[in-house]
């Protein structure tokens, strides 16, 4: 029996762990702390709502009193750390709440971790601290090579700087006061129930209301797509049988071009649903526009170590997780409008209208 606090569970990752927690045999009771930013909807865990292992919180991970009393009240001893802003583009227009959030909300949890657990001089104990890290705090991969868990940080955006100040932090508990800490760092998720401000809802939705598709600069940068199940049942794997201390690297061997990807939404959509209305196909939509700043170029995982130590590997094809994603939000139509509220169409408004100035050609 553990107590598990998981931050951010009304988010995309975090809603799709929670319902696999409690849909596994465990019996675990979840303590979900949200704040509910724009990413975060509680409508994620409607299915989950009324199970008696799971309890919702709204609250800020920066809030250190709540967070105390959480630990005391429900007996956390375990912690599985999603809560973060988590999107690049707006770490550029407004960093802010990304230092807040991704830096003080962290160095809050592990301070009251570390008081809750009384961990100093201890290193057996069954207490777990999970942060989940990205790979983006490695940086940029040219052509070749792969990251690891040995690769130097080297972030180079507002968000990955945040996610790798978090982490030096949750190292340093670990080192300083032996925190039972453990870092996972996987790369580009996608499934149901992502925000449509990422790559491929926001291509998907936009498909579907007939909208330019915007792809950054020349559209070749690379990203190594893993689908959600895979990686939430990555975070269980760690969780049982990680060493703390150690760190993963998680990735779905799927290395793409995001022009492949839009093309392949493109297809698979005009495939499933027809052709535009004008009977245009839907590649018709692709407009290149001005490229993210500092945009990285590639990134792809080498995943060996999970893979060798706890005997995880994905268990989609990227052919299987994109098909299952597409017929997800064709059939949660309600779900892409109620996300889709005032705010984000301002968000997207301003983000695209910036971007269509100097638009490159590939
Ligand atoms: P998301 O943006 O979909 O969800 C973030 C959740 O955190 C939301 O529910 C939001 O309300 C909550 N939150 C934000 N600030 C909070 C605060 N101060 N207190 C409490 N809750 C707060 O993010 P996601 O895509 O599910 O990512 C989850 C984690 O995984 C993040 O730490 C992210 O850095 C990491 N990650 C994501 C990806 C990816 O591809 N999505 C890849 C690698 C790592
Ligand atoms: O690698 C892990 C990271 O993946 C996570 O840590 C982040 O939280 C998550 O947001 C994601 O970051 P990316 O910047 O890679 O994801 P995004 O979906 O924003 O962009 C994916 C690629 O698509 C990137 O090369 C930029 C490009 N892109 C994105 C959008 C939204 C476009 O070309 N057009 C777009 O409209």
């Amino acid at each position: 029996m553990r107590n598990v606090l998981v931050t951010g569970g009304c988010g995309f990752i975090g809603a799709n762990f929670i319902r696999l927690l409690l849909a596994s045999a465990k019996d675990w009771q979840v303590i979900n702390l949200d704040k509910l930013t724009y990413a975060g909807n509680p409508e994620n865990l409607d299915d989950v709502a009324d199970d008696s292992r799971y309890t919702f919180v709204h609250g800020d991970i920066c809030d250190r009193e709540l967070v105390e009393s959480l630990f005391i009240g429900q007996a956390i001893d375990t912690v599985v750390h999603f809560a973060a802003e988590s999107h690049v583009d707006r770490s550029i227009e407004g960093p802010d709440a990304f230092m807040r959030t991704n830096i003080h909300g962290t160095f809050t949890l592990l301070e009251v971790a570390k008081n809750s657990w009384s961990v100093v001089g201890k290193r057996k104990n069954p207490y777990r601290f999970l942060h989940v890290s990205t790979d983006e705090v490695f940086g940029s991969l040219g052509p070749t090579g792969y990251f690891t868990e040995e690769t130097a940080y080297d972030p180079r955006s507002p968000y990955s700087a945040s996610k790798a100040a978090s982490d030096h932090l949750a190292r340093a508990y670990f080192h300083t006061y032996g925190l039972p800490l453990l870092i996972t760092h996987c790369s580009n998720n996608y499934g149901p129930y992502q925000f449509p401000e990422k790559l491929i809802p926001l291509m998907i939705n936009n498909c579907l209301q007939g909208k330019p598709l915007p792809v950054y600069g020349d559209g070749a940068n690379v990203r190594d797509w893993l689908y959600v199940e895979d990686h939430c049942e990555a975070i269980v794997r760690v969780l049982d049988q990680g060493r703390p201390g150690e760190s993963y690297a998680i990735g779905g061997h799927n290395e793409k071009k995001n022009t492949e990807i839009v093309e392949l939404l493109c297809d698979m959509i005009d495939r499933k649903v027809g052709p535009l209305p004008s009977g245009n196909p839907r590649r018709s939509l692709i407009t290149y526009v001005r490229d993210r700043p500092g945009h990285d170029r590639r990134y792809a995982i080498d995943a060996g170590k999970i893979e060798r130590e706890l005997g995880w590997t994905p268990r989609f094809t990227f052919a299987e997780g994109i098909e299952r994603t597409v017929d997800w939000y064709l059939a949660h139509g309600d779900w892409l409008q109620g996300v889709l509220n005032g705010t984000y169409q301002q968000y997207y408004q301003k983000m695209y209208s910036d971007r269509q100035g100097a638009a490159e050609t590939p």
